[in-house]
């Protein structure tokens, strides 16, 4: 780039050469970041309550991260996997601490890891003597866009356009104890989970639920596998959902934050889970590069110099404290569902104060302020861990403002 770019230059090649897949994006034209905030190309701010989606934990332009990234860049970038490299190793080890895992696999992004965990149960049950194909996940569940991750993916608009799709999955009623009981055979080679989904608005299972997947994966012999592709990373105060509802699964799958930006994905497994790849099975030829190590290794140290999980903790309790006079049968919020900085915004019906994406609108064009909305009634918060109590207490008051007109 030359010459400053202009948002409707960069608009109108975005509408000529790119896939139409996002279709109209919101309009910002990112070119820097600054802590909790997003710059666009004359300078405008904007406070970041999407973090790029879960994915910037440490904020924007976190210096440890740059440094290390420009120390990294300078050393060694790649190297493939047919070498050792000690970023590599050590991640391994810091994430099989952190999380209570034996071992790990690295890919590129969410829907790898997912879609490693689903090769990865199958194949442990080959490994078994007793192959078993089925998956099961639950309705509204989203785990990735591959095509195996897509059928896992529990909303047909996402994956019917695709068929035919992979067979063997199927569709759990989400928080169905009954059906669940129903469903878990020792024909089922897995149950994949979210504890709490994201992208369908925010919605935690509860502890009852979950308590009864382990137990019956456990009766069956089926792998329970719990993707924490977005609540990971100390997102919902815990370094893992897992620990906040207390349960280990066979398989964990982690992204998004991991990286601070860059790419890198993960997938966890108990050793005796591990025994379904050998030598030949999977491989990446990025996954696990000295790139993508070194940034998660340094998002690792700054979350324990900054003691970003407990933040996460205590900056989530400051916004729901802050936007709970708004919760009202009447609304104009119904309910705040979620846990630490991974927070769902119910309004009270879709023309609650025009509607989620008016209210996304309303504070990007009035307050300066990225909200995500989804669907017509919800609003999604996932702000970087970093996020200042005055960021929090300036967001809460726009928001209950923009929810007010
Ligand atoms: C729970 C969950 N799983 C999987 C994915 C897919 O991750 P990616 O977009 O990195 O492939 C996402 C992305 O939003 C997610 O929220």
């Amino acid at each position: 780039m030359n010459s400053k770019p202009s948002l409707d230059a960069v608009r109108d090649l975005d509408a000529r050469c790119h896939l139409n897949t996002f279709g109209k994006r919101l309009p910002i034209l990112a070119v820097a970041g600054d802590g909790c905030y997003l710059i666009d190309e004359n300078g405008r701010r904007y406070l970041d309550l999407i973090g790029g989606i879960a994915v910037n934990v440490l904020g924007h332009g976190n210096i440890a991260l740059a440094a290390a990234l420009t120390d990294q860049v300078s050393h060694l970038i790649h190297c493939s996997n047919l070498v050792y490299n000690p970023w590599q190793s050590e991640l391994a080890r810091r994430l099989c601490q952190a999380t209570g895992m034996d071992r790990v696999f690295f890919g590129n992004s969410g829907a790898e890891a997912n879609e490693g965990a689903i090769k990865l149960a199958r194949g442990y049950h080959v490994e078994q003597g007793r192959p078993r194909a089925r998956v099961l996940s639950a309705t509204d569940s989203f785990h990735g866009r591959t095509l195996a991750t897509v059928t896992a993916t529990g909303q047909p608009k996402y994956n019917q356009k695709f068929a035919p799709l992979p067979p063997g999955f199927s569709y759990l009623p989400f928080g169905d104890e009954a059906a669940l009981t129903q469903a878990m055979d020792d024909d089922v080679a897995c149950l994949i989970l979210e504890l709490i989904q994201g992208e369908s608005g925010i919605h935690p299972l509860s502890r009852d639920y979950v308590a009864l997947a382990r137990r019956l994966c456990d009766q069956t012999g089926a792998l329970l596998i719990i993707d924490e592709i977005q609540t990971g990373m100390g997102r919902t105060g815990h370094f893992t959902a897992c620990q906040l509802y207390n349960v280990k699964p066979d398989i964990m799958t982690l992204a998004k934050g991991l990286g601070g930006g860059v790419p890198i994905g993960a997938l966890l497994a108990t050793e005796q889970a591990a025994t379904g790849f050998v030598p030949g099975d999977h491989g990446s030829t990025f996954g696990g590069n000295p790139l993508a190590c070194r940034a998660a290794l340094t998002v690792l140290s700054e979350y324990e110099r900054l003691g970003l999980v407990a933040r996460a903790q205590e900056a989530g309790k400051r916004f729901c404290e802050a936007l709970q006079p708004t919760v009202s049968t009447a609304g104009p919020l119904v309910e705040i569902r979620g846990a630490g900085l991974m927070l769902g915004l119910e309004l009270a019906s879709p023309t609650t104060a025009g509607g989620a994406a008016a209210v996304r609108d309303r504070l990007l064009a009035e307050d300066g302020i990225l909200i995500n909305s989804i669907g017509q009634t919800t609003l999604r918060l996932l702000p970087p861990l970093t996020i200042s109590d005055a960021e929090i207490d300036l967001a809460a008051r726009a928001i209950v403002g923009a929810l007010q007109k």
